[in-house]
């Protein structure tokens, strides 16, 4: 009987702790990682079945990879899906700009018919009908869910991603060395005869700005870009420089996905020309062929792969 009752007592603080460890995680429920969840969420979609984390996958560096992707109803994005490492304190999202803030952003794709499909307001209701989430965003912001306090957990969780283990950053600090290819194609990347770092700088290797790289001809290549927020003709083709961190697991690239490997994409900007003759408004760095060597391109491509942070990839790859 005395035994029985110690292994009762015993179990009973068993369950005790247990039951503490379980409530932890509500307990220590942050901003970032309420929007982490929320990234995951299906039932942020029309038909629950598509959430941010469908298209922004963790393990391809938070892209994917098809040229457009599918939404509810199988709908196609109309651009490629980019990765969303990095976008803390960026001027500008989207390829044409159409979002200053992570906190707009956010809200765009649930809204978006080829994507989430679902009215903000539809969005709010199924989380406050959640008794789980319900008593999440009472913890983090003492409040119901609404439109704000929704954007604002997912901009808390993409201003904790970004990338700054790679090689390249080990190089930076001294504590590994680049291969001669690579070292051959940084040089070559900053060089004026490639003039990547042109647009591509900043320690993501992005200008913030809007350029054309010769992709748009009123023809097969459409898409006008920053020109259909702007109405500016000078926008016409011009897209949102993207930053190269982790480029080497993005495939397939542009903001129409019409590379599918770096060596094809670095080829195109050697005489871009060569695949769009009659392109409109083409910047003028880019305005005549750039003359690399194979070897060149091929340097170019070694140095594009030391920028990839491994907790971004997939494991077994
Ligand atoms: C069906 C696929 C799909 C889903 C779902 C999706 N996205 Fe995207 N995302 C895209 C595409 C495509 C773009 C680029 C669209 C454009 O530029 O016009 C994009 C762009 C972005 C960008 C801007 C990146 C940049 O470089 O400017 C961010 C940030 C982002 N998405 C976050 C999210 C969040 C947060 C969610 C969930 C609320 C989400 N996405 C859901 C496909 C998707
Ligand atoms: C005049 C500015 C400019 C120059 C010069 C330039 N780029 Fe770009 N780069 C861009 C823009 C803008 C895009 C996006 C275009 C699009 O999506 O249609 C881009 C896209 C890319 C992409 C694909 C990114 C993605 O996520 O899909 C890579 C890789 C790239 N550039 C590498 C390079 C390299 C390597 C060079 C030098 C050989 C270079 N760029 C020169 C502006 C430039």
């Amino acid at each position: 009987m005395k035994y029985l009752k110690t292994t009762f007592l015993l179990l009973l603080a068993i369950g005790f702790i247990g039951f503490s460890v379980i409530e932890k995680p509500a307990t220590v429920m942050t901003k970032a990682a309420l929007g982490k969840l929320l990234f995951n969420e299906k039932i942020l979609s029309k038909d629950s079945s598509i959430s941010c984390s469908s298209c922004h996958h963790p393990d391809l560096a938070f892209a994917d990879t098809l040229p457009y992707s599918v939404g509810i109803n199988g709908k196609l994005t109309k651009r490629n899906t980019p990765s969303v490492l990095n976008m803390k304190n960026r001027p500008y999202y989207f390829f044409d700009g159409r979002a200053s803030s992570l906190q707009e952003q956010a809200l765009m794709p649930i809204r978006n018919p080829d994507e989430m499909g679902l009215p903000i307001q539809e969005a709010v209701q199924r989380l406050n009908n959640s008794s789980f989430y319900n008593k999440q965003f009472q913890l983090v912001f003492k409040s119901n869910a609404n439109e704000k306090n929704l954007a604002d957990a997912f901009a808390a969780y993409e201003n904790t991603l970004e990338t700054t283990d790679s090689k390249f950053d080990d190089w930076s600090n001294n504590i590994k060395k680049l291969s001669p290819a690579e070292e051959r194609g940084r040089q070559v990347f900053l060089s004026d005869k490639a003039k990547c770092f042109d647009c591509h700088f900043q320690v993501d290797f992005t200008d913030d700005g809007f350029k054309n790289i010769g992709l748009f001809n009123g023809k097969e290549w459409n898409d006008s870009g920053r020109y259909l927020i702007t109405n500016n003709i000078q926008d016409i083709g011009k897209f949102k420089t993207p930053g190269l961190r982790n480029i080497a697991v993005t495939a397939p690239y542009m903001h129409n996905g019409m590379f599918k490997t770096l060596e094809e994409l670095v080829e195109y900007y050697n005489n871009t020309k060569k695949i769009v003759p009659n392109s409109v408004n083409i910047d003028h760095a880019l305005k005549e062929p750039l003359g690399l060597s194979k070897q060149e391109q091929k340097d170019i491509v070694a140095f594009l792969k030391t920028l990839t942070d491994k907790r971004y990839v997939k494991k077994n790859s």
